[in-house]
């Protein structure tokens, strides 16, 4: 076993950390809470080749490995979580699905402007009544020739109101449940689709998430992704991969606020020391760094094994779970170090605190993945 970046992998997190650093700092405040959309540097993104990491190069990407894709999610959500998650949806949820599941067709004509940042894309899975019950799909596609007219709301539908692609979950047979639900890849610029709101959400306010209405939205049938009826099936999938982007994001929040408090524990002095030389705040630290480190291990565990062709499943929610705990648990410990200055907007740990917190819910809640984590351990012959 190494645990050794290899020195691709340790330049392409220089390259992600300078970018960020110059290029996202700057404005994450003010996006943060004006709500604006980064598209300048959602542009720059994709000219650095982060919104298509690891899909192969013939089809627009970098032809990198899953590592070092989590090292460039990690580093943009060190500094700005609303940039990391723009970038994850694009690559894990979207491009990694054409990849996995399209035709050489769609692959070409359609994956090649996402992976290279040409077009940005979104994944539509939740509605209103399906959240974690993601087979409760009420968005119908009913065939009509060659066609499929499709009706429904989606929700939280992040990218959706930028994207011009959009992998959408739809019920094409009812009766069929979990099997009659088909992925089609969706052009948003036909006329049917639209953003019926856009979230006012608690963290990750520079990344748009919106509520979708499909209106008799017309689409060919050689827009389904793989084929009808494996649409629930492709989600799953997809959303393994997405939980180690998710993994990685929620890292680069707890590595953000971990050295933000760890700075200002060195200038800020009470009772005529840095706070740094208490024990309760070095202590702090020190479990924020443990903790910290056991995540990225587990983030770059399930990238391995995933880069290696192996089963996943398990090791992809174990890094989701335990990240996203581990961001939630050290922004908080990160405010309380900074005393009342960490409940200001003057200082970043705030903005860290709230957006950790979506990171134990989507793509999956913590709940969902101990559902996922605890039916992989049953299965014969797995192991912990
Ligand atoms: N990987 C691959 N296949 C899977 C899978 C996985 N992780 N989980 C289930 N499946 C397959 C099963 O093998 C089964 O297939 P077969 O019939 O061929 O055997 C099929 O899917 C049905 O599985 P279950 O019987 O386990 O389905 P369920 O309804 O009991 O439970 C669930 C499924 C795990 C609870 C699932 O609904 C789930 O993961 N829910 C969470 C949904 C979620 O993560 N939503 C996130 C929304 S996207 C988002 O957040 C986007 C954003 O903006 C960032």
């Amino acid at each position: 076993m190494d645990f050794q970046l290899s020195e691709d992998q340790q330049f392409i997190r220089k390259t992600a950390r300078d970018f960020a650093e110059k290029t996202i700092k700057p404005t994450v405040a003010e996006r943060d809470q004006h709500h604006i959309w980064p598209a300048e540097i959602v542009k720059q993104m994709g000219e650095l080749g982060f919104m298509g990491v690891a899909i192969n190069e013939q089809y627009g990407g970098s032809g990198l490995d899953y590592v070092s894709y989590a090292i460039i999610i990690e580093e943009l959500s060190r500094v700005d979580a609303s940039c990391g998650v723009i970038a994850s949806v694009n690559n894990s949820l979207v491009c990694y699905g054409l990849e996995r599941f399209g035709n050489e067709q769609q692959k070409h004509e359609l994956l090649t402007p996402l992976a290279s940042g040409a077009r940005l894309g979104a994944f539509s899975l939740s509605e209103p009544q399906a959240g974690s019950d993601a087979a409760a799909q009420k968005t119908r596609a009913v065939k009509d020739g060659d066609y499929y007219v499709i009706n429904g709301i989606k929700n939280w539908v992040t990218n959706g109101p930028h994207a011009d692609t959009i992998l959408l979950m739809a019920m094409t047979k009812p009766e069929l449940g979990i099997k009659g639900i088909t992925c089609f890849i969706v052009d948003t610029h036909q006329p049917g689709v639209s953003v019926v709101k856009n979230e006012d959400k608690l963290g990750i306010r520079s990344a748009h998430s919106a509520q979708m209405a499909y209106d008799d939205y017309r689409i060919h049938k050689d827009m389904i992704l793989g084929e009808e009826g494996l649409g629930f099936k492709i989600a799953m999938t997809i959303l393994n991969a997405g939980r180690i982007g998710i993994a990685a994001q929620a890292i680069g929040i707890a590595q953000g606020a971990f050295e933000a408090a760890r700075d200002y524990a060195h200038v800020r002095e009470q009772f005529g020391q840095a706070i740094v030389h208490f024990q309760a705040v070095g202590f702090t630290l020190a479990d924020m760094a443990t903790r910290i480190k056991a995540a990225r291990l587990l983030a770059y565990e399930a990238a391995t094994r995933k880069d290696r062709h192996e089963d996943y499943i398990a090791a992809a929610s174990m890094a989701k779970l335990f990240a996203s705990e581990t961001a939630m648990w050290s922004a908080t410990k990160a405010v309380q170090i900074f005393g009342s200055n960490g409940y200001s907007k003057e200082y970043p740990v705030e903005r860290f605190f709230r957006d950790a917190k979506i990171t134990e819910i989507y793509e999956g809640t913590s709940e969902i993945q101990r559902l996922v984590i605890s039916r992989e351990l049953m299965k014969p012959g797995a192991i912990a």
